[in-house]
Parts: C-alpha cells; sequence; structure tokens
C-alpha cells in the first residue's frame, strides 16, 4: 500500500507558515511519572507563551486518550502506538508553525527518542518532570496509586510498569525541590533561549 502513496509537495512551506508568526516552531516534551505535576506546569508554561504573543497548542495523555487514542491500553505496545501518533500529530502542528506542549508520561526511551526523529532534534526539548514514586503516590490526586496498589489497575507506571528516566534532559525539575513558579520560569529561559 505504501508504495502507492507519493507525497505531493504544497506551495507554501514551513518557513512561511513560521515567518508569519514572527517565532520558530518547537516541541516540549514533559516526560514523568502520572501525578509529577506534568499537566500543572504545561498548562501555565503554555499561559506564559501566549502573553508573549507565541502561537501554542497543549497536547495532554488524559485528554488525548478520551479522542484520538481511546482505543488504547496502557501495555507496552500501545504506549508505543499512543506516542507514535502523538509525534505525528505534533510534527503537523510544526509544520503548521506552532510551539507544541505535550504532557505524556512517556515510559520508555526508544518511545522518546522516536518522537525526537519524527520531529527532527532541533525542534525537540526534553523535560524531565522528576518526582518520586513515593511522592506522587502521597500527592495522588486521581487516586489512582491507591487503586494501583489495590491491584485494580494492571500496567500502572511506577507500580507495576517501568519508567526509564531520561538521562540528560534538556531541563530537568525536581519538583520537590522546586515551587511551580520556579519550574515555569525555568522552562520559559530554556525555551526563550532555544526560540531565538
Ligand atoms: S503513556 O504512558 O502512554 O505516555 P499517557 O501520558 O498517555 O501515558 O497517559 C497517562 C495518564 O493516564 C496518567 O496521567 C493517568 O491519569 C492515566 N492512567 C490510567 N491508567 C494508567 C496506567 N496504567 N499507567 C499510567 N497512567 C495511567
Amino acid at each position: 500500500m505504501q508504495e502507492n502513496i507519493i507525497p505531493h509537495n504544497f506551495n507554501l512551506s514551513q518557513e512561511e507558515r513560521s515567518n508569519l508568526k514572527k517565532h520558530q516552531p518547537l516541541l516540549l516534551w514533559f516526560t514523568g511519572l502520572s501525578g509529577s505535576g506534568k499537566s500543572t506546569i504545561t498548562n501555565l508554561v503554555e499561559v506564559e507563551l501566549h502573553k508573549k504573543g507565541i502561537h501554542t497548542y497543549l497536547l495532554d495523555g488524559d485528554n488525548v486518550r478520551k479522542g484520538l487514542n481511546n482505543n488504547l491500553t496502557f501495555s507496552p505496545e500501545d504506549r508505543t502506538e499512543n506516542i507514535r501518533r502523538i509525534a505525528e500529530v505534533a510534527n503537523l502542528m510544526i509544520d503548521a508553525g506552532l510551539v507544541v506542549l505535550a504532557a505524556f508520561v512517556s515510559p520508555y526511551k526508544k518511545d522518546r527518542e522516536m518522537v525526537k526523529n519524527t520531529v527532527k532534534s532541533i525542534n525537540f526539548v526534553e523535560i524531565f518532570v522528576d518526582t518520586s514514586v513515593e511522592e506522587c503516590e502521597r500527592r495522588d490526586t486521581k487516586g489512582l496509586y491507591a487503586k494501583a496498589r489495590k491491584g485494580l489497575i494492571k500496567d500502572f507506571t511506577g507500580i507495576n510498569a517501568p519508567y526509564e528516566a531520561p538521562e540528560s534532559p534538556d531541563v530537568l525539575i525536581e519538583t520537590e525541590k522546586t515551587s511551580v513558579e520556579e519550574a515555569v520560569n525555568e522552562v520559559m529561559k530554556y525555551v526563550e533561549r532555544r526560540l531565538k
């Protein structure tokens, strides 16, 4: 099938779309355990970028899994497919000229590598929202850790499924030592440098 699909070259380029927006596109990839604070930080970073006139869009695990990816489980294969689709969507948004913020557990290194390869490393920023399982479990904002401990959720990251932490993320946020405000500032400082 694939050999019968020939991509069409359209007249308007990514660069021309970006010129209109007056900034480069970028993908800010937030990874970390469920309840680590990814969505909170991502949400506030998007607000700050918006205030600076930057065109953004936010993709979040819990939301995307209710729509585009509502047929996927948390098995390793389905997580890979989840991340693959997000990478392709983000890539289209980059082509549209947006700064995309993506908050996904994305526990496997190879899946995060795949995202980087899909969007190209020049467009990719890896942000590790580093919160220990103990702290996520203590917060347990959604009550999922308690459920997982009772054996009601299988393949729950940090409890009975692995999380492979990034070794050299572009931005490291240690939420147990950093306030949300400081975390947002750190991300903004890094992103402003990359957008120049
Ligand atoms: S990922 O591993 O495929 O990247 P994703 O970020 O889309 O995960 O979804 C994670 C969210 O789904 C968590 O924040 C949590 O609210 C919910 N969730 C439900 N079941 C699980 C599970 N087994 N493991 C991790 N998160 C889960």
